[in-house]
């Protein structure tokens, strides 16, 4: 009765936002139930592309934690680990760059696209191009059968399946060709309207008090043709009711979209029902995480032991991926 497995990961950016959450977190949390889950906090990830500013990523690696752990992730039924305390992975990683061939990660499409996002910064680098390989090491070191991942990573877990059939072909069957689970992810606009990132400060944290929370929301962009509160306006053109079909209810969604078109609220009442709502979602969160950001050392405790967990499993892996490549003494 074994259950499949999932492997997915998170870079360790820092607080969590409400685009985390309804876009991976949530459905982590489900997929707990009918998976053997490992998740795990990606820091070499990170320093792909933050290697001249590392100084935040062990900070960001506990705020990363918490929030999982407060959401609901459960580390006595998924393995929660942290990349870089299970160097398994880099060594699989060097053993998959010998057979991957360059142009496969030339031409995966986030590579050039955030060398130009993140212009700042020299990312004509080895480890940055070698980013989805290291993210096809740390999937396949579990035998992983599937990973929960947005739209935006499919390219990368097609990568992920071309390189185990290419080792198994030029070896033996040692890995699974994982499945890309695609994560349903609504549409989380930021406060400026633009989809809600650390990077663009517009983001709502799971972290933020109730307070935070309606100043945040009470300044968001709405319709722009809503300027007066007789205007009537379009739900559909308005990043708040993005964030009501993501948090609220059915009644609030029905009030919300009448009310905007006949002109019968007005956009700081939407927007407070909005707040109410999502603090409601947030409740169970807020209510766990003040105990969990309170003892740092227990939440370490839980990811080095969750590592170990992960450790043991990737050792056997490596025998085996060791083996098959004749470096197995
Ligand atoms: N690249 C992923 C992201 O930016 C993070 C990640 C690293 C990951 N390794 C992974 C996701 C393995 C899924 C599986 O979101
Ligand atoms: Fe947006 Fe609500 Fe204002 Fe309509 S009433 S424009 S949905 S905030």
């Amino acid at each position: 009765m074994n259950k499949p497995r999932i492997f997915s990961g998170m870079r360790p950016t820092g607080a969590l936002h409400l685009g985390n959450l309804m876009g991976a977190l949530d459905n982590w949390i489900q997929l707990q139930d009918s998976y053997e889950c490992v998740f795990g906090i990606v820091d070499w990830h990170s320093l792909t592309t933050d290697y001249a500013e590392p100084s935040a990523i062990r900070r960001n690696i506990l705020e990363v934690a918490v929030d999982w752990l407060a959401a609901g992730l459960d580390p006595e039924r998924s393995t929660l680990m942290v990349q870089s305390l299970v160097p398994e992975h880099a060594e699989l990683h060097l053993l998959l760059s010998m057979i991957v061939p360059l142009p496969w990660l030339e031409r995966v499409p986030t590579y050039k696209e955030q060398q130009q996002q993140l212009m700042g910064r020299d990312l004509s680098t080895y480890g940055f191009l070698g980013y989805p390989l290291l993210q096809t090491a740390d999937i396949v070191i579990y035998k992983s059968d599937a990973v929960p991942v947005g739209e935006d990573q499919a390219p990368h877990i097609e990568l992920a399946r071309e390189v185990v059939r290419r080792f198994n072909n030029l070896y033996r069957p040692v890995f699974p060709e994982p499945k890309t689970l695609l994560t349903p992810s609504p549409r989380i606009p930021g406060t400026d309207g633009r989809k809600m990132s650390k990077s663009f400060d517009n983001a709502i944290f799971l972290k933020d008090t109730p307070e935070e929370l309606r100043r945040k929301i009470k300044p968001m962009i709405t319709d722009p043709n809503r300027k007066r509160r007789v205007d009537p306006g379009d739900p559909e053109k308005c990043p708040v009711f993005d964030l009501h079909r993501a948090f609220s209810s059915p009644a609030t969604l029905e009030w919300a979209a009448a009310g905007c078109r006949g002109a019968g609220i007005g956009c700081l009442d939407c927007k407070a029902r909005l707040t109410d709502h999502v603090l409601e979602r947030l409740g169970p969160i807020h209510a766990r995480r003040p105990e969990l950001a309170a003892r740092p050392d227990t939440v370490w405790d839980i990811l080095r032991e969750g590592s170990r967990r992960a450790r043991e499993r990737a050792r056997a892996t490596m025998d085996e991926a060791r083996t098959a490549m004749g470096v197995q003494h």
